[in-house]
């Protein structure tokens, strides 16, 4: 049994902070925010929001797209590294707003968490303990920042992106591969709740990674770089992106970038950017789609899907 994943949903803070707006705050200019990452703008939620409001209104837009009912969901998971509460469980907060009678769990992997969220639920839909899965990457990293930290308060934006996996005969997940490395914990972590990191290291690292996890996944799939239609990598930096479309030999037109609007989401960034690619219908049905993020951990990994 494959998991298809059959609609997807979106949200977004209204607010947006633009990278002049930030050269009010730290010593920076909109023209090296825009020359090293591509980010020109993010969203950042108001004292209201919330990761988990922000995640039911991302799941309210995917079931909407769906024909499923919140009472077909028989799981729910949640990526996310910016909960609400240590517990409940973004995920259980989640469940009660949508009324949704079903388990509940906050899968926590950093930028990388919507990865392994679409592999566990995988794994759910292929073993037949579920059907239908509510997967969300959410994420309110405007609470995490330092904002007189010009290193990287600029970087990240607040936001929450859904899907909807049901169980399919034909097509869906090909593969999903997951990876952790705890030996560069001090490259990127948080610390006294704001975020510390040595962008550059970290940098370097993700590109190597990126490029030996393409190579991984085609291999395994005994695919060619040529049978990609599109790439939807997490966005965190537009060079780290050029750099993995490069290693697939893809023009940036192959390339969902949402980045340069949403800054680095985290879990929320890949579901955000599917979300855009398949609405506005680039992504089209049959079309065989490669996810791949890189986070704190260091984590990483992909997913395959015939669409
Ligand atoms: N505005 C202006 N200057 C800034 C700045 C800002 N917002 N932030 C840092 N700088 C300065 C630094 O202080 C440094 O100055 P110095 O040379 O006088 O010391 C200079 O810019 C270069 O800094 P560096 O960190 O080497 O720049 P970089 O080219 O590596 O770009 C990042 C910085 C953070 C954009 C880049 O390293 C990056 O994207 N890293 C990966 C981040 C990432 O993906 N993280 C999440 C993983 S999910």
């Amino acid at each position: 049994m494959y998991s298809k994943i059959i609609s997807t949903g979106g949200y977004l803070p209204k607010k947006i902070l633009t990278n002049k707006d930030l050269e009010k705050k730290v010593d920076t200019t909109h023209e090296w925010i825009l020359e090293r990452t591509g980010i020109e703008q993010r969203h950042i939620a108001d004292d209201k929001e919330s990761t988990s409001s922000m995640a039911t209104k991302a799941a309210e837009d995917a079931l909407k797209n769906s024909n499923l009912k919140s009472v077909d969901i028989d799981l729910i998971i949640v990526a996310t590294t910016t909960p609400d509460q240590i517990f409940p469980s973004t995920a259980c907060i989640v469940q009660n707003n949508l009324n949704i009678n079903a388990p509940a769990f906050d899968i926590q992997a950093a930028c990388t968490g919507f990865i392994y969220a679409l592999s566990v639920a995988d794994n759910y839909i292929r073993t037949g303990f579920s059907k239908n899965i509510l997967v969300i990457g959410a994420e309110k990293y405007s609470n995490l920042l330092d904002w007189s930290d010009r290193s990287t308060c600029v970087l990240f934006g607040d936001g929450a992106g859904a899907a909807i996996l049901s169980a399919n005969k034909d097509k869906g997940i090909i593969s999903s591969l997951i990876h952790a490395d705890g030996q560069y914990n001090d490259l990127l972590s948080v610390e006294k709740n704001h975020i510390k990191m040595k962008g550059n290291e970290v940098f370097k690292v993700a590109v190597n990674t990126l490029s030996n996890l393409v190579d991984e996944t085609l291999t395994k799939n005994n695919l060619d770089k040529t049978d990609i239609d599109w790439l939807v990598p997490h966005q965190a930096n537009l060079r780290i992106i050029k750099a993995t479309a490069k290693k697939l030999s893809m023009p940036l037109e192959r390339v969902v970038v949402t980045v340069n609007k949403h800054a680095n989401t985290s879990a929320a960034s890949i579901p955000l950017a599917l979300n855009e690619a398949v609405r506005d219908g680039r992504i089209k049905e049959d079309q065989v789609i490669l996810l791949e993020a890189f986070g704190s951990g260091f984590t990483w990994g992909s997913v395959l899907l015939r669409y």
